[in-house]
């Protein structure tokens, strides 16, 4: 088989990716003239024309504009069912998907609007597809520790309703200027309550940020925490207790973390034992899939088909799946 079918035959695991960053341009010109939304853009081709990042701030500005074409139910299902079928595409057996309700609660959406939509699809998936997912519940990390609480709370009034999906929470948007110790007391509550935790960070941020995140927030994830080379005790750290970095190379080409792709650490950390996986974060906005991911390390980084798989195995290792799920999988 070619190395794309390989790469999509490969059962696996997508654990970094954000459900607001599979809207493609497509997508968002067809909710806008559902909701009767006027877009700043005269065609699909000019918004996409408009994807040129040059760093995770400027993406962000676009990537909050495109999410307020979702209004009602119906538009968080067709964005979850249009991603969904596309991870089945690339041998997606299992996707944990994070969600940013404040992006929607602040325009006057309400947050079961957004959890109700999100969930039909995965369920649907799930009795259909055999695709199983979790929810990963992601606070803005621009806002304050007490809109985080708030949000906390409205979702809590939810958790039995969706007990089957939303399990994680985690941390994104713009991360310098927002340390994790701003939200310990939030993610304190979150692991009394029982949720397992990840959060953003060493993406444009310090290595300190992906220490801090383990110290302070307790998350037992990183998501992206390719600066985390930048500190070799951290990186020990990393590997001598199996922390799973979920890296999005693609995302970093585009948002500037890296040069090019050729200088990206996915490889070296590897080789050198961390428990690092391959995703997409936000795949309408940079270009690729999750086997596109997989495709450019294949090509950029040399990595053969062996550690192709290993990078599979390692993303349902990676998973906060129960055992006996990951060994079905495996
Ligand atoms: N980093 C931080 N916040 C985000 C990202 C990201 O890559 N994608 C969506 N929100
Ligand atoms: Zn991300």
């Amino acid at each position: 088989p070619t190395l794309l079918d390989f790469i999509q035959r490969l059962p696996k695991a997508e654990l970094h990716l954000h459900i607001e960053g599979t809207l493609e341009p497509e997508l968002i010109f067809q909710l806008a003239q559902r909701n009767g939304i006027a877009l700043p853009y005269a065609s699909i081709d000019a918004l996409r024309a408009a994807y040129q990042f040059e760093d995770l701030q400027s993406f962000l500005d676009l990537y909050y504009a495109g999410a307020s074409v979702l209004i009602t139910e119906n538009d968080f299902y067709d964005m979850t069912m249009a991603y969904m079928r596309r991870a089945q595409q690339d041998g997606i057996v299992h996707a944990e998907i994070m969600f940013d309700p404040q992006t929607h609660t602040q325009r006057g959406v309400s947050i079961q609007t957004v959890f109700s939509g999100i969930a039909r699809a995965l369920r649907e998936m799930r009795n259909t597809a055999g695709i199983s997912s979790y929810l990963i519940l992601s606070f803005l990390r621009h806002l304050s520790e007490e809109e985080a609480q708030t949000t906390l709370t409205a979702a809590l009034a939810l958790r039995e309703q969706y007990a089957d999906l939303w399990l994680a929470i985690g941390l994104d948007s713009a991360e310098r200027g927002n340390p994790p110790e701003k939200f310990a007391r939030v993610y304190a509550r979150c692991k009394e309550l029982g949720f397992r935790l990840t959060a953003h960070a060493g993406e444009e941020g310090p290595a300190s940020y992906v220490r801090d995140a383990l110290d302070l927030l307790q998350v037992e994830r990183v998501d992206h925490g390719v600066r985390s080379e930048e500190d070799p005790a951290l990186m020990q750290r990393l590997i001598n207790d199996a922390i799973p970095l979920t890296v999005c190379p693609l995302s970093n080409l585009k948002l500037c973390v890296v040069d090019d792709m050729q200088q990206h650490n996915l490889a070296r950390m590897l080789q050198q034992g961390a428990l690092v996986t391959v995703n997409s974060d936000d795949p309408a906005y940079f270009g690729g899939y999750v086997a596109d991911n997989y495709l450019a390390c294949a090509e950029y980084l040399n990595l053969g088909r062996k550690e192709l798989a290993e990078l599979a195995r390692n993303s349902l290792l990676a998973s906060f799946l129960p055992a006996n799920e990951k060994d079905h999988h495996l």
